[in-house]
């Protein structure tokens, strides 16, 4: 199917969460995604020619600057990184002020930052889009990723049922469980107290899923959190920037890690996943990570092909590009 109006209506948006997309405008997202994926890199339109992403890292990445970067020379279009030593969003000069300043130079600006409420002000402040490439709060590129690699798997993903195990209060698990519920996905949590979604922010999940018949719980056990799903999600045990609480974090989370016999208890058909980097051996065992339920690196390559899809779908009207 052909972009419609209403698909077009992304154009000039930041997204900074799951949430800034509708369900509607995921599955655009996807759709678009899925087409750029399947179409032979001669067929591809340089639909980015002449367009300049700018990227802002704080923290250290490979597959997020690596991937955007590929995709907009594929796409036709340029970009380029600032490190933290040029650039720390509010610490040299007020969020406001660069988001004013690069505006002028590039079309659109990745941000990884620490804090998530320097990047709102950024965006704001931004008049052009503006896309979350990692906060303390969200992981939205990551998740769009996810659910591609979880369509592709499954053919849909409304019904399916998505279980997270470890630390469920971090970044990626918060959009993941979003962007799945958004989907028709129902999402278990298996964590220890200390590591459990706020009840606000399960509240808050309850409602995403609700129209979609998806549901989200939380349990302290592994096991049953992973009974019978389709698919099984974990991260590492401590975020960049809380190294401190490395050794708390492995104490509370040892009986969370993904092994065979954790993952015999979902379904047979159960994929293993992971953001990456992984640490092989703390939360997830080597045999599953590298056995053929994983389809970790499946999730790294489709960070390349949602962001492309992300880029096109905010820098441009999607007249004429399929998105189905
Ligand atoms: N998953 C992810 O965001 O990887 P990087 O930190 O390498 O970008």
């Amino acid at each position: 199917m052909l972009a419609t109006v209403a698909d077009a209506a992304l154009r000039g948006r930041s997204v900074l969460t799951v949430v800034d997309l509708s369900p509607s405008e995921i599955g655009t997202v996807l759709g678009l995604a899925g087409h750029l994926k399947s179409a032979r890199a001669a067929d591809q339109l340089p639909l980015l020619r002449g367009k300049t992403l700018g990227m802002l890292f704080e923290k250290p990445s490979l597959r997020t600057r690596v991937s955007f970067e590929v995709g907009m020379t594929q796409l036709g279009g340029h970009a380029l990184i600032a490190h933290g030593s040029d650039f720390m969003v509010g610490s040299r000069e007020s969020p406001e002020d660069a988001a004013r300043v690069l505006s002028r130079y590039v079309d659109a600006i990745v941000v990884r930052t620490h804090a998530h409420e320097p990047l709102r002000r950024f965006a704001t402040a931004a008049t052009v889009p503006v896309i979350n490439g990692l906060s303390a709060a969200a992981h939205p590129c990551q998740a769009l990723a996810d659910l591609l690699t979880i369509k592709d798997r499954f053919d849909t993903l409304a019904g399916l049922r998505l279980a997270y195990v470890g630390d469920s209060r971090n970044n990626v698990a918060a959009s993941l469980a979003e962007a799945a519920l958004m989907s028709g996905i129902s999402v278990t949590f298996g964590c220890p107290p200390t590591h459990r979604p706020s009840e606000a922010f399960l509240t808050h999940l309850q409602q995403l899923g609700k129209p979609h018949g998806a549901t989200v719980r939380a349990f302290t056990s592994a096991i049953r959190a992973v009974r019978d799903v389709d698919v099984v999600y974990t991260d590492i045990w401590t975020s960049m920037g809380e190294e401190h609480l490395a050794e708390r974090n492995a104490a509370a989370l040892l009986p969370y890690r993904v092994t065979a016999e954790l993952m015999a208890t979902a379904a047979r058909h159960a994929l293993f996943m992971h953001c990456l980097p992984a640490h092989r051996e703390q939360e997830v065992a080597s045999e599953v990570i590298d056995g053929p339920q994983s389809v970790v690196f499946d999730q790294a390559e489709n960070r390349l092909h949602v962001q492309k899809a992300l880029l096109v779908a905010l820098l441009t009207d999607l007249r004429g590009i399929p998105t189905q």
